[in-house]
């Protein structure tokens, strides 16, 4: 009896281990494309790199993007990795805007600074842009159209100035039809830093995966 009682209580401590194995075993990446960290900096003093921004306001310090991104750092195991073209883009939005939209409307696949990441190591893949022209960058295009993401779980966040999310859940969808989109964030580009974090950290607490 004794036995049993020592074989039963094994097997449900095994039973209670096996969820926690397998979460341990769900690889997590960050992967994004911020504007400031892809703009050609060079001749600009400090202040002004610090500055270059498309938002327009002082009602915060840095890209929500950036922020958000923080927020996962602090609270997801997770590996990072910012996307950032070869060639980078100018700091004025003057300047960015047309080449952009005409990288975007070519299908231009542009070529990047670092190999892309192995995608075949994660599990999960919070992907954070910027909505540019009515739907993602041309370099996240470019990476949906390169990349296998069968059969990952995305949870999108981004930043906007107005079309919220734009076309961006049909782009991923219809370049990798095969992932799954768990959930969408995103906050409009002006919003303080602190309410940006705030509301992205809600967002992640009611995650249903
Ligand atoms: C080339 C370009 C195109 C953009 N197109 C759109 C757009 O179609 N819709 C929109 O809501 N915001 C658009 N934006 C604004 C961006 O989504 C983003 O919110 C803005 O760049 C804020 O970035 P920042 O936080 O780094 O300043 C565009 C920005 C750029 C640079």
């Amino acid at each position: 009896m004794k036995k049993l009682i020592y074989l039963l209580a094994a097997l449900l401590i095994m039973a209670a281990c096996v969820p926690a194995m397998a979460q341990q075993e769900s690889k997590a990446l960050v992967f994004y494309f911020d504007y400031s960290e892809n703009i050609d900096t060079t001749g600009l003093d400090v202040d002004a790199i610090s500055q270059a921004s498309m938002a327009g306001t002082r009602a915060r310090d840095q890209s929500n993007l950036l922020v958000m991104v923080d927020v996962l750092r602090e609270r997801v195991d997770a590996d990072i990795y910012s996307l950032q073209v070869e060639e980078l883009y100018k700091p004025d939005f003057g300047d960015l805007a047309e080449p952009a939209r005409i990288q975007k409307e070519s299908n231009e696949m542009l070529a990047f600074q670092e190999a892309l990441p192995d995608f075949s190591q994660y599990d999960v893949i919070y992907l954070g842009t910027p909505v540019w022209w009515y739907g993602a960058p041309q370099s996240i295009l470019t990476v949906l159209q390169q990349a296998d993401l069968s059969g990952k779980r995305i949870v999108f966040f981004g930043i906007h100035r107005g079309s919220g999310f734009a076309g961006i859940p049909e782009e991923i969808l219809s370049y990798q039809p095969n992932a799954e989109i768990v959930d969408l964030f995103t906050v409009e580009c002006q919003t303080p830093n602190d309410e940006a974090r705030s509301q992205f950290t809600a967002f992640l607490d009611q995650i249903v995966w």
